[in-house]
């Protein structure tokens, strides 16, 4: 008796709030069909302008994404060689030898595999001083501008509905949308599950740069990936919820057409 193969094809099709969300059997069946999409935007983009230009994300969630593209460049199928890439977040103060940084992570699961440009695969820097921390951030989205915009933004979604490091607030929905890319104090549920990598709650890197709402959304394509029971419910608020932003990730519902949801059975509970 042998198990039946997982199948290529998405579990369930399925729509709301204008996005497009696809349910796998498992996380690792939907991070081969993330990538297939990944590679498919870049080849599109590549023949279209001769370019590419990436928003990546960092956490448990890409890992098997990004370790699919990297086969596909060890196959020959899959080059970076006219991409650019620009990371959503990262901590801050923080050294890039820090095995915590997401310098650190994006080294070690996509950079040092692939033929990426060093001087095009882009953090944000957790080394800048304090009083040029505005200045960078501000700068690292006319980098994105002066590239054409972000062809497409990878995201992972926090337990607590964050998208990047853009935490829950009871700000204004028009505000939250215009916001750019700057530093910001981490949500407690965001640090409690940070305690993961940093061994304690306490030893979290209490703040963070991230990439703004208003670039993420200005993106022109976004994929969210969202793996295991723990996100059923910021899956759940952000697709099928009001857009407010105690729920980050429900103000994707503002850029119709332009998301797609990769899900796994777990994640999707709260749709089904
Ligand atoms: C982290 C990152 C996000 C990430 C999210 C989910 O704190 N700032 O960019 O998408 O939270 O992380 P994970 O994939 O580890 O669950």
């Amino acid at each position: 008796m042998h198990a039946p193969a997982p199948s290529p094809l998405p579990a369930r099709n399925l729509e709301h709030a204008g996005a497009s969300i696809l349910v796998f059997g498992d996380a690792a069946t939907a991070c081969h069909a993330a990538a297939d999409r990944f590679a498919d935007t870049l080849g599109s983009a590549l023949q279209e302008r001769g370019r590419a230009v990436l928003g990546l994300a960092t956490g448990a969630t890409p890992v098997r994404l990004y370790a699919s593209l990297v086969a596909r460049h060890r196959r020959g199928e899959l080059s970076f060689a006219d991409v650019a890439t620009y990371n959503l977040d990262e901590f801050y103060p923080i050294s890039p030898f820090d095995p915590k940084s997401y310098r650190f992570y994006m080294h070690r699961h996509l950079f040092e595999h692939v033929d990426l440009a060093p001087n095009r695969a882009h953090l944000l820097d957790g080394t800048v001083p304090e009083a040029f921390v505005a200045e960078h951030a501000a700068q690292y989205d006319r980098w994105i501008a002066a590239d054409g915009g972000l062809d497409l933004q990878l995201l992972g979604i926090g337990r607590n509905g964050h998208i990047g490091f853009n935490e829950p607030t009871d700000r204004p929905v028009a505000e939250t949308l215009a916001l750019p890319t700057r530093l910001v104090d981490l949500h407690p549920i965001t640090r409690a599950d940070a305690s993961r990598e940093f061994g304690a709650e306490e030893e979290v890197i209490p703040r963070a740069l991230t990439l703004g709402v208003a670039p993420i959304l200005a993106a022109r394509a976004i994929l969210v990936l969202a793996f295991g029971s723990n996100k059923a419910d910021a899956v759940a608020r952000s697709l099928t919820g009001a857009m407010t932003s105690r729920v980050p990730g429900s103000l994707l519902q503002s850029v119709p057409g332009k998301v797609t949801w990769f899900l796994d059975a777990e994640a999707a509970r709260g749709l089904l």
